[in-house]
């Protein structure tokens, strides 16, 4: 490096005292040249005197260099600004504690209406929550420990279907948790035809839009389901749509199934319209197995049961009837759905609640439905509702629609939608669909494929966190919200074996070695 020196010559010298004054610049000042001693920069002395370190003496390292590190202090502040990425401040202590946050290494407190106030970068601009994760990776029993933690904040939760019926035992073990068991003649009824509360204030002209568009989507859910996830045509729409007024109409606004079935069986036989009285054939045929097939006594009258507004919990167990099949699972889940979104769609309540969709996509099949649920996720806010959605894969979206179809894309589309999302440990096949349609950063998705049971990825607004959920838990809850007695053996070893496909398998076998000698003594000459 060359070295300048700037020297300012005062004038009227003689240029015996100039040539003086530089050769003094250019010379190194003597204060100049660093003569700081160990002692001097309160360094200790070396233990072996000399250039060559301990190391000569006894066999150790040796280093020709000294070093010339002086120590350094600096505050925790200026440390954060040093190591940015190191340690995080956490999401703060409102609502209850979650789990512990692994990189703070502080409890970890969640509340999704919490994180809705909170105007400061740290909040969100939603309250609804995607839980995805691997099967036994710890979703239930989270979503189980974040309910049951909250009931003391005074939110209630709400299980409008639970297809395996794991809720019950907490239901059950909470004060005046209420359980609404459908089937297994149990005789309770329930209406998903029903208005839901009748507003006390002036009427919301969106509520309205709402209650219509939730009742002709369940009429044409159910009917499609059972038709094998056929469309409707227009005549079909158009002929359940006019039952459904009519029955509106006649019953003062408390239509039931059997009501539209009775009158989709006159608008055949009336035939004023012949196309119209067309299209009520196959509607009709499907809601008989409702009124007189082997649905009957669940869902075709008027509601048997209330919804307690003041419970802590409220669980719909829908286990009887899940075990029955898949089609009598899809048909219920809309049902019981369809009515509890009508009994919670009430502002004046003045109640915050959670609702946990678990098994949240058997019933999202038709574009009708996907849309009504776009618009209830949205909706929700205004209800105080939190809605959980937890899902296994996102491949569970896969069942929605052909490839590229309408439906898919929009299924897709709400779920990359949600904006807090709790990410469990995932499956090998998960990363790239994670990456894709769910914006998660590469270096996350590598994180999710490690993580440990109960330990998850927090997104709240647009900050992630490691939340080890398990951490935290009492003995007591740990009994409550283990699911290891419930499942049945034949269920596991089938998701279990499940987890191995092809790719994996792939994946784990070691490359291909070439062992003969003779491959090895050419590999190693062609190297050379
Ligand atoms: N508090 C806890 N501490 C440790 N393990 C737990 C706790 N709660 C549940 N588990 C275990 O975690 C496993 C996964 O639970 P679960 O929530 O049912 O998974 P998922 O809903 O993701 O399929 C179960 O084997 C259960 O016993
Ligand atoms: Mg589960």
């Amino acid at each position: 490096m060359t070295r300048r020196v700037a020297v300012f010559e005062p004038g009227g010298l003689s240029r015996k005292e100039l040539r003086a004054l530089r050769r003094a610049a250019a010379e190194p000042s003597a204060d100049r040249r660093d003569t700081s001693k160990r002692p001097e920069r309160n360094l200790p002395e070396p233990v072996v005197p000399g250039p060559f370190g301990p190391g000569l003496a006894d066999h150790g390292y040796w280093n020709l260099a000294k070093t010339f590190i002086p120590a350094n202090q600096a505050t925790s502040q200026q440390l954060a600004g040093v190591y940015p990425f190191v340690a995080d401040a956490g999401l703060g202590h409102r609502g209850p504690i979650v789990g512990v946050d692994l990189n703070a290494d502080a409890l970890w407190h969640f509340s999704p209406w919490e994180a809705y106030t909170d105007a400061t970068e740290r909040g969100a601009l939603s309250t609804n929550v995607l839980v995805l994760g691997a099967y036994r990776a710890g979703k239930s029993a989270a979503v189980k420990t974040l309910v049951a933690r909250s009931l003391a904040f005074g939110h209630q939760a709400v299980v409008p279907s639970d297809p395996k019926g794991e809720w019950v035992r907490v239901a059950e073990a909470i004060p005046g948790g209420v359980v609404i068991r459908i089937g297994g003649g149990s005789g309770a009824r329930l209406n998903p035809l029903d208005r839901g509360p009748r507003r006390s204030d002036a009427s919301d002209e969106q509520h309205e839009k709402m209650v219509r568009q939730r009742r002709i989507t369940t009429l044409v859910s159910l009917v499609e389901m059972a038709l094998g996830n056929t469309r409707l045509t227009a005549v079909e729409h158009a002929a359940l749509h006019e039952a459904l007024e009519r029955s509106i109409r006649i019953t003062a606004d408390r239509p039931t199934l059997r009501d539209v079935y009775e009158h989709l069986g006159n608008i055949t036989a009336e035939r004023t319209d012949a196309r119209l009285a067309e299209g009520a054939v196959q509607p009709r045929f499907v809601l008989r197995r409702f009124v007189d097939g082997d649905l009957s006594g669940l869902f075709e009258d008027e509601s048997t049961v209330a919804f307690d507004k003041d419970a802590p919990i409220v669980v719909v167990d829908t286990s009887e009837l899940f075990a029955r099949s898949e089609l009598v699972a899809q048909l219920t889940q809309v049902c019981t759905t369809a009515w509890i979104q009508a009994v919670i769609s009430d502002r004046s309540a003045r109640r915050t609640r959670y609702l946990i969709r678990e098994e949240g996509w058997r019933d999202m099949t038709s574009l009708a439905s996907l849309q009504m649920f776009q618009q209830w996720l949205k909706l929700s806010r205004h209800y105080g509702i939190s809605n959980v959605v937890i899902l296994h894969k996102m491949g569970d979206l896969d069942a929605v629609g052909d490839a590229d179809s309408k439906e898919r894309n929009l299924a897709y589309s709400i779920v990359g939608d949600i904006e807090n999302k709790f990410i469990f440990r995932i499956n090998h096949q998960e990363t790239s669909s994670l990456r894709e349609r769910l914006n998660v950063p590469a270096s996350h998705v590598e994180d999710a494929r490690r993580l440990r049971v109960g330990v998850f990825l927090a997104y709240v607004g647009q900050f992630a966190y490691v939340v080890d959920c398990f951490a935290t838990s009492t003995e007591w809850e740990y009994d409550l919200f283990t699911t290891d007695e419930a499942i049945e053996s034949a269920s596991v070893d089938d998701e279990a074996l499940s987890y191995l496909t092809q790719e994996d398998l792939d994946e784990l076998w070691p490359e291909p070695v070439d062992t003969d000698v003779a491959g090895w003594l050419s590999a190693s000459g062609k190297e050379q």
